[in-house]
């Protein structure tokens, strides 16, 4: 197992053993990443984050996770405010960002766009989402937090909802499900449905796979709910979303057959689709599993930094 000097792109490129050992070293990092512990780990090394697309919790996780870790970040910026605006291609900005740095977090509007970037980056490249692509840290937080809380992944049932055309969250998570042998259950709206190239991937891995647009009843079998946002900057037609927005919301009411463990996840952030008074409830985990980007994003920036094996 090597990962010095590795991309992180697709959570395909990654074997169940691998991440199980990322998932172990993140377990590790949780006192550092509370600050309940200090570490000089990456002392002396550079993080750069470049974002063309907003975002809270993965810039400033990945932030957090290296200044934890006694390293520096330089962050990319306002693209409008960069040479990006004066027309430089992604090509020539990740050149010159590995120059700068040691490892760079990429977060882009275009499917692919991580991948043809570490062709052009001498240092580890992390897709920090790739349009409606991939996002393949997200999903190691959240294998870490459903190991964390449900123990195993195997046999579990999983039901994703919402936007499961344009979510890269629901993309890269159900591959890695699928791996480790958990069950699956789809419920969107037939316009997001998860697309038809990923389901066949996943019957290839002999996953068990369900459809239904009735959320009540796949609930009351489901040991994670994993809910994502019905994302309108993805809609080329705001008509089209419109008629979709607001369709499933998780609430008190959704949750009373639901079985006493299972849980309730969001990559976040939330528009309406579940109510705040979820979040008082045993279910709600999605405040902790944004905090596991943390130690799940040191565990992976000391292993590409070849700082930990
Ligand atoms: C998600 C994303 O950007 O894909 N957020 C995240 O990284 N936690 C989900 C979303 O924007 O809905």
């Amino acid at each position: 197992m090597e990962f010095k000097g590795r991309d992180v792109i697709s959570i395909n490129d990654f074997s169940t053993a691998e991440i199980e050992h990322i998932l172990k070293i993140a377990k590790e990092m949780v006192p550092i990443a509370q600050g309940k512990k200090k570490s000089n780990l990456l002392d002396g090394y550079i993080l750069s984050t470049v974002f063309f697309e907003p975002s809270t919790r993965t810039r400033l996780s990945f932030e957090s996770a290296m200044n934890r870790l006694g390293g520096r970040v330089i962050d990319f910026g306002d693209v409008k405010k960069t040479s990006v605006k004066k027309g430089e291609t992604l090509a020539d900005t990740i050149k010159m960002m590995s120059s700068y740095s040691d490892v760079i977090v990429l977060r882009h509007s275009s499917e692919g766009a991580a991948r043809m970037a570490s062709e052009f980056s001498d240092r580890p490249v992390l897709n920090g989402g790739d349009g409606t692509g991939q996002h393949p840290t997200q999903t190691m937080l959240d294998l870490f937090t459903i190991k964390d809380k449900l123990g195993a992944i195997k046999n579990r049932h999983i039901v994703f909802v919402g936007d499961l055309k344009y979510g890269r969250t629901a993309h890269s998570l159900a591959y890695a499900l699928s791996k480790f042998g958990a069950k699956l259950t789809f419920v969107s709206p037939q316009s997001l449905a998860m697309p038809k190239e990923i389901i066949q991937a996943l019957k290839k891995e002999g996953t068990a796979i369900d459809k239904t647009q009735d959320l009540q009843k796949a609930v009351e079998t489901a040991d994670v709910l994993y809910v994502t946002r019905i994302q309108k900057e993805r809609f080329p037609d705001p008509a089209e979303y419109r008629k979709v927005s607001g369709v499933y919301k998780i609430t008190d009411k959704l949750l009373e057959n639901a079985k006493k463990m299972m849980i309730v996840m969001h990559p976040l952030p939330r528009v309406d689709e579940i109510s705040p008074e979820v979040d008082c409830t045993e279910h709600a985990v999605y405040f902790e599993q944004a905090f596991n980007g943390v130690p799940v994003r040191m565990a992976l920036l000391a292993l590409v930094l070849g700082k930990r094996r």
